[in-house]
Formats: C-alpha cells, sequence, structure tokens
C-alpha cells in the first residue's frame, strides 16, 4: 500500500490573520503535484504549515499521513513521518560542515530514540552511503567538507537540499522554489535531482513557476492557489496555460478567492 499525505479544510492564521481558508489536497506517494498561483495567495504558507513552523497556527482542518494527525506534532516527529520540506532560506550553522548535518538528520530519523550524543549512524557506513549518494547524483565529494550554507551559491543550496532528500529518502518531499534568485545552475540542480530521486517511493509538491522544472518532472497534477485556497485542480497542460497566460482567466473564474488575494498583495506591500 502507498503512503498519503492527506490535507483537508486546512485553515492556518498567520499573527492572527487567517491565511489559508480551507485547502484540501490528497498526495499519494510516486505522484508529482505543482502548486502554483500568484505572490500572497498561501504557497509558502502551505509548505510552513505542513513543515510545522511555530508561526504558522493550523486554526481548523488536518494534516495526515496515512490516517495520524500531525497538525500536533514537532517538526523531528514530522521528519520521522516520512515529510520533507525543503526552506526558501536555508540557516547557517557555523563551524557544521554538511556531511556532520546530514548524519545526524538521518540519524534522527533512522533512530527515534536516539539521546544527543548517542546513537548516531556509524561513520563508516555512513562515509559509504553519502559516497555512493553523491556519486548517483554527480556531486563533487569536496562538498560534504564543506560548512553549512556558509557562502553557498543558489546552485550549492540546492545541492544540499537534494542531498538530504537522497540521504533521507522521505514518503512526501515539498519543494518550495522561489523564482526570484534562483540561478540556471540552481534550477537545473533541483530539476535533475528530482527527476533522479523521485519514483514509485516518494510523494512530491512543487512550489514553481519555473517551466524547466516542470519540463523535467512533469506533474500528474498542477494545483491552483488564490486567495488561501485551492481553486483548480489540472493536470500538466494547465501549468502550461498558466505559464502562457497568467492568472486572469482564473480570477475572473473566482471573483471571491480573487477579492482575498488582492487583500494579501496589497498588505504585503504596505
Ligand atoms: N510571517 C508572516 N507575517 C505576516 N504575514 C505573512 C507571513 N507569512 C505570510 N504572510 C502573508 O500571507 C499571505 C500569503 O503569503 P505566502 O508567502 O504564503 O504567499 P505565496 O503564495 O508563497 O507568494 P509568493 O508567490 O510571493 O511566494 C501574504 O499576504 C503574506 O503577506
Ligand atoms: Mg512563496
Amino acid at each position: 500500500m502507498s503512503s498519503l499525505l492527506k490535507i483537508s479544510d486546512l485553515h492556518v492564521s498567520v499573527a492572527d490573520t487567517p491565511i489559508l481558508r480551507g485547502v484540501n489536497m490528497e498526495i499519494r506517494q510516486g505522484e508529482i503535484h505543482a502548486l502554483m498561483g500568484p505572490n500572497g495567495s498561501g504557497k509558502s504558507t502551505l509548505a510552513y504549515a505542513l513543515a510545522g513552523h511555530p508561526h504558522y497556527a493550523v486554526t481548523d482542518g488536518s494534516i495526515e499521513v496515512d490516517g495520524v494527525n500531525v497538525t500536533e506534532l514537532a517538526p523531528d516527529d514530522r521528519a520521522r513521518m516520512g515529510l520533507f520540506l525543503a526552506f526558501q532560506y536555508p540557516v547557517v550553522i557555523p563551524g557544521v560542515k554538511v556531511a556532520d548535518f546530514i548524519r545526524h538528520a538521518i540519524s534522527n530519523v533512522r533512530n527515534p530514540d536516539r539521546k544527543e550524543g548517542e546513537g548516531l549512524i556509524p561513520m563508516r557506513e555512513y562515509r559509504k552511503e553519502i559516497r555512493a549518494r553523491m556519486d548517483e547524483l554527480n556531486m563533487d565529494p569536496e562538498f560534504a567538507r564543506r560548512y553549512l550554507n556558509d557562502g553557498f551559491s543558489g546552485g550549492e543550496k540546492k545541492r544540499m537540499e537534494i542531498l538530504q532528500m537522497a540521504m533521507l529518502r522521505p514518503k512526501f518531499a515539498v519543494l518550495d522554489e522561489t523564482d526570484s534568485g534562483l540561478d540556471s545552475d540552481a534550477v537545473r540542480v533541483v530539476s535533475e535531482g528530482l527527476a533522479k530521486l523521485s519514483g514509485p517511493d516518494m510523494g512530491v509538491l512543487i512550489i514553481t513557476h519555473h517551466e524547466r522544472l516542470l519540463e523535467f518532472n512533469p506533474p500528474q497534477y498542477t494545483h491552483v492557489m488564490l486567495g488561501g485556497r485551492i481553486v483548480e485542480t489540472g493536470d500538466a497542460e494547465l501549468a502550461h496555460d498558466l505559464h502562457a497566460n497568467g492568472y486572469a482567466a482564473i480570477r475572473e473564474r473566482h471573483p471571491d478567492a480573487a477579492a482575498d488575494n488582492t487583500i494579501a498583495e496589497e498588505a504585503a506591500t504596505v
């Protein structure tokens, strides 16, 4: 049986302002979903709510993995349930190398009861594993010795994201890829990495406007978010159409959601 990530009637507020107004989505292992929508529609809010970011309060509805409600779980516990969230803005952790960071992350997921300082994946085994994954992804082994996110280029941040995914092998991966600031190297790293990693064991939600990313990873489902809800769901054709023609027709078909979105956009530009 494949796993199911089920988002039901999800309402999320940020600083007491309602942002998501009843989002429904079902992602099965092995499926690729694209989430599109104009600025301020709530796409990143959905990603943060899935991650369990403390500023994003779930006020109604649920997020379930195989019937288990994870809405109250800490981010670490969600990772153990097989959720992986790539963040738009990764943090710099001084003095921690890429390889050490990933070793801790996979040890946490694989040995849930481990205490700090114990239960790490043995070094020899770990080295073998990370080398094999980096080899498959054509990554320079030197990259694992870099300090985490310290002076990383856009492409290197994406290498980190993809390598983490390759090592964690999540059931569900959510990638929030901003349009601004992604150079062509970064887009290539994500497109190719994702194409290599996705398969029957992973469900993917890609938040992006990048045509290239979706070309390499054609979504079976494209969801359009407007004013904090999913207003339309289609296939890869819908993603193409939105790239070519923008959101004017969507706004016309969903005037209430469009009005909410306009309020959000105005609030964001104040
Ligand atoms: N931390 C926050 N504090 C205040 N308002 C927020 C916060 N995060 C999101 N919002 C508001 O929530 C709304 C949705 O924002 P969100 O970032 O989810 O949109 P988005 O669809 O990801 O947009 P973009 O395409 O620009 O990335 C906006 O009105 C935004 O101002
Ligand atoms: Mg966003």
